[in-house]
């Protein structure tokens, strides 16, 4: 099974890709932690996407489908991908029609995640994640068990995003409207399109998410 998970920022799609991968034999595909990781290696892709990351605007359509590309050829054909924060525009909503057909893959769900926008400033400045293992929290919504020690790998260091602060959150917004928003009707038109309430606790949204990929959604 393929999916995208659709929404802006701070909807939770991180959060319910990794859970996905936990309980699904499913792999996360997130281009935004791609595109981290080559910001922190200095390879020639990061150098590119560094300051248009810190911006909040998108990354070109080559370089993210190229990733996308490159990090399909990596998976058994009989993984599960969850596409999450890919694609954004419509360039890379055709890129990625060719890289699955070209691998035999099908598009299964698109699970848009409605949100408040006005919710998301405070998850996402609120938001940290482990230095070691990635496992996401946050101040408010999510905190570690213990405190100062990650649930997953027992870690005490936690870091944030360069992005996640009030002003690079509302370009990221502006650009979610008017790139990726548009791109809905393309995959409405092939049914593919199921709604889920991202303003809900994380665990009532990860049963709506699982009740689409099961079948039993409404
Ligand atoms: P990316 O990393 O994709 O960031 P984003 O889309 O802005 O999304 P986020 O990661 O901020 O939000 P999320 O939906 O994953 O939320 P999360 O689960 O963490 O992209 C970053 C940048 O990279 C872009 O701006 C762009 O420059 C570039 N880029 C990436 N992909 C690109 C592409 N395809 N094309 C071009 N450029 C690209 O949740 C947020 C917080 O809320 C967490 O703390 C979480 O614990 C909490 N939370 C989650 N769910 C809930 C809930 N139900 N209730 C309460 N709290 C919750
Ligand atoms: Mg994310
Ligand atoms: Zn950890």
């Amino acid at each position: 099974m393929n999916i995208i998970l659709l929404g802006p920022p701070g909807a939770g799609k991180g959060t319910q890709a990794q859970r996905l991968v936990a309980e699904r034999a499913m792999v996360q595909l997130s281009t935004g932690d791609m595109l981290r990781a080559a910001v922190k290696a200095g390879t020639p892709v990061g150098l590119q996407a560094k300051a248009v990351m810190e911006s909040g605007a998108l990354v070109s359509d080559e370089i993210v489908s190229g990733i996308i590309g490159e990090m399909l050829d990596t998976l058994g054909a009989d993984t599960g991908v969850i596409f999450d924060g890919f694609p954004r525009t419509a360039a890379q909503a055709d890129a990625l029609d060719g890289l699955l057909a070209t691998r035999g893959r099908t598009l299964d769900h698109v699970v848009e995640l409605e949100v408040d926008e006005a919710a998301l400033i405070e998850r996402i400045v609120g938001r940290y994640t482990c230095a070691k293992c990635g496992e996401g929290y946050h101040d408010r919504f999510k905190l570690p068990k213990v405190a100062g020690v990650c649930d997953v790998c027992g870690s005490t260091e936690f870091k944030r995003r360069p992005d996640d602060n009030a002003d690079t959150v509302r370009t990221r917004m502006a650009e979610y409207r008017a790139k990726t928003a548009p791109i809905l009707p393309i995959y409405e038109a092939r049914g593919l399109v199921q709604r889920v309430d991202g303003m809900a606790d994380i665990d009532v949204v990860s049963r709506a998410i699982a009740a689409v990929l099961d079948g039993v959604a409404g």
